[in-house]
């Protein structure tokens, strides 16, 4: 399975600060925003990676995550020109994807809790459509999930003024194949986009829609408004400094997958060592030699 994450987009919910800076590049703590998403991917398995950015952000992501092979992975880089929806990720990604089925993570959705990662191995050969479904307090800003108690999906709807549940649907979505097909097959919605609802809504009536629920120990953030970077970035220094352990590191992910050796992991650590950052890629092999912590 290969993966994309789609970095496009204007950032226009956080001028003036995307103004110069591509909003998956904002820092959210210690590290920039798409390293989270991409820790995420490589977690679920997926070492071959298409970034799909706006044409002039595309140089900063290529400085930023380079060829990936410093990491053990696959990067390629895919331009998007206009933000014309979600959807388009597959088409721009057609070549890329060379018939196989798809993972996409949206460059701005943060995921973390525990087991996730195993949980998300799971759904790297899917028939159809894999999809999550989250809580939230307010679901009308999302893709929203209505499901019967045997968690068999009856709807999907995009934003709705009155949602049918308050479960919704994050920006990490597995696929068959069949997908880039579909994508062809949309229509711009009301708002102009190639709707990732409404790819969903297809599978759901040819009936290959599969729903996982995240329980309540997952944490997603929100990264839209200047309130949600913020508290997101907080979260994830009250958890770092708390625990001692990193989130969205991906190096570490890099190694726990096993695309990373030891000394490959001690020789990333090196340039990074006065940030503190290279110190907990050091520990992370420390660790491992007395009781290996998760
Ligand atoms: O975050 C999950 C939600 O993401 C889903 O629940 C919704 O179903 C889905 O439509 C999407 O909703 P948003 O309205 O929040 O998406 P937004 O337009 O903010 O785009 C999400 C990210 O994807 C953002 O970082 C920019 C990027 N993007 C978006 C579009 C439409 C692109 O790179 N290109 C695009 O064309």
């Amino acid at each position: 399975m290969r993966g994309i994450v789609l970095a496009g987009g204007t950032g226009s919910r956080l001028r003036p600060i995307t103004q110069a800076v591509s909003k998956q590049l904002m820092p959210v703590f210690d590290k920039p925003m798409i390293y989270y998403p991409l820790s995420t991917l490589v977690m679920a398995g997926v070492s071959e990676i298409m970034v799909i950015t706006a044409p002039e952000d595309q140089p900063q992501f290529r400085r930023l995550l380079g060829d990936g092979k410093q990491w053990g992975l696959s990067l390629t880089y895919g331009i998007q020109h206009r933000p014309e929806g979600i959807a388009q990720a597959f088409i721009i990604a057609r070549e890329f994807l060379a018939g196989g089925p798809a993972a996409l993570v949206l460059g701005d959705n943060i995921l973390h809790g525990v087991g996730l990662g195993r949980q998300l191995v799971r759904q790297t050969r899917p028939v159809g459509a894999e999809i999550f479904g989250y809580p939230v307090a307010d679901p009308s800003s999302y893709g929203v999930v209505e499901f019967d108690g045997s968690g068999r999906v009856l709807s999907i709807e995009e934003k709705p003024t009155r949602p049918r549940s308050r479960y919704v649907v994050p920006g990490l979505y597995f696929y068959a194949s069949d997908v880039v097909d579909i994508a062809d097959q949309l229509k711009p919605s009301d708002r102009g986009e190639l709707e990732i609802s409404a790819v969903n809504q297809e599978y759901l009536r040819r009936g290959t829609l599969s729903l996982t629920l995240l329980d309540r120990g997952t944490a997603w953030l929100d990264t839209g408004t200047f309130t949600g970077l913020v508290q997101a970035g907080e979260y994830v220094r009250v958890i770092e400094e708390r625990q001692g352990l990193k989130i969205g590191c991906v190096e570490e992910a890099a190694w726990r997958a096993g695309l990373l050796d030891d000394d490959q992991l001690r020789a990333l650590a090196e340039p990074l060592i006065r940030s503190g950052y290279g110190d907990y890629l050091l520990r992370l092999l420390e660790w491992k030699s007395n009781a290996s912590p998760h």
